[in-house]
């Protein structure tokens, strides 16, 4: 797992941009499948790469997507809904496809289902060749809080305390009105990826990023599994290493520059 260390979030966002862009420019013609999170932390990510797409640096024409997680029982068009959020910050503003977008149904009838398709839609597309995450306070990637199997597939998750009251801040800050259960891909499902770029941002993070780096891999800091996987890069700013060791970040500091 490689740690890479940029002085601020927009330095880590511009960074992470250029790796996306750079990733699906070197697919050329096949279709790049690109999993994407929601949150504040890809935010300066996707206005970067809509900078690029609209300078002529990029053409998501033939990416394939696939979003971590949606709530369960808000339509597509709620305006907290992540369907909302993904086409308000990013599709609408980028030439891709609408049938490439995949993001799961948290209106289905049978959830179980809807989560055992999308599943299915990830095999047929050929895999995730890029997922593009954030992490919780509490070190959870995608909805998958703290006590996930690490084997986990996409499924239905009760959400905690802890994230419910971090989501407030988008429902009024009103925690009753932040849905109790979500769907979510699994641990298991995004180390299926071929590769992992998470974005960590902010002092808020620094606790679980320690825990997720410098301790080992566990079911309560959820991100600690990228610890396992293969080509796993976390982007963080200078803010969220505020609890690594001086001797963590001196080390990823030498080896990454
Ligand atoms: C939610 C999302 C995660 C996201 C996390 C952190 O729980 N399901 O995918 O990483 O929030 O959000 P933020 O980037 O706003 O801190």
């Amino acid at each position: 797992m490689r740690l890479l260390i940029r002085q601020d979030y927009d330095t880590v966002s511009r960074w992470a941009a250029r790796y996306i862009a750079e990733k699906i420019n070197e697919a050329e013609d096949k279709p790049f499948v690109l999993g994407l999170p929601t949150g504040s932390s890809p935010l300066g990510t996707y206005r970067e790469l809509i900078a690029l797409c609209r300078a002529g640096k990029v053409s998501f024409a033939k990416t394939i997507t696939f979003n971590m997680d949606e709530y369960v029982g808000l339509d597509a068009a709620h305006p907290q809904s992540y369907h909302r959020f993904m086409w308000d910050n990013f599709f609408s503003h980028i030439d891709i496809q609408k049938e490439n977008v995949h993001i799961l149904n948290g209106m289905a009838k049978d959830l179980a289902k809807e989560c055992a398709l999308y599943e299915e839609q990830i095999r047929a597309s050929g895999g995730i060749d890029l997922f593009l995450g954030g992490m919780g306070a509490d070190g959870h990637i995608a909805f998958n809080e703290p006590g996930s199997s690490l084997q986990s597939r996409t499924r239905v998750k009760t959400l905690t305390m802890d994230t419910k009251i971090a989501n407030a801040r988008f429902f009024d800050g009103d925690i009753s009105r932040v849905p109790t259960t979500a769907l979510t891909v699994g641990v298991g499902t995004v180390m299926d990826a071929r590769e992992v770029l998470i974005i960590v941002s902010g002092h808020n993070k620094a606790r679980a990023l320690k825990a997720s780096v410098e301790e080992g891999i566990n079911h309560i800091w959820t991100l600690s599994c990228l610890q396992a996987h293969p080509h796993a890069i976390i982007v963080c700013d200078e803010a969220a290493t505020d609890e690594l060791k001086v001797g963590t970040v001196r080390y990823f500091k030498d080896i990454e520059g």
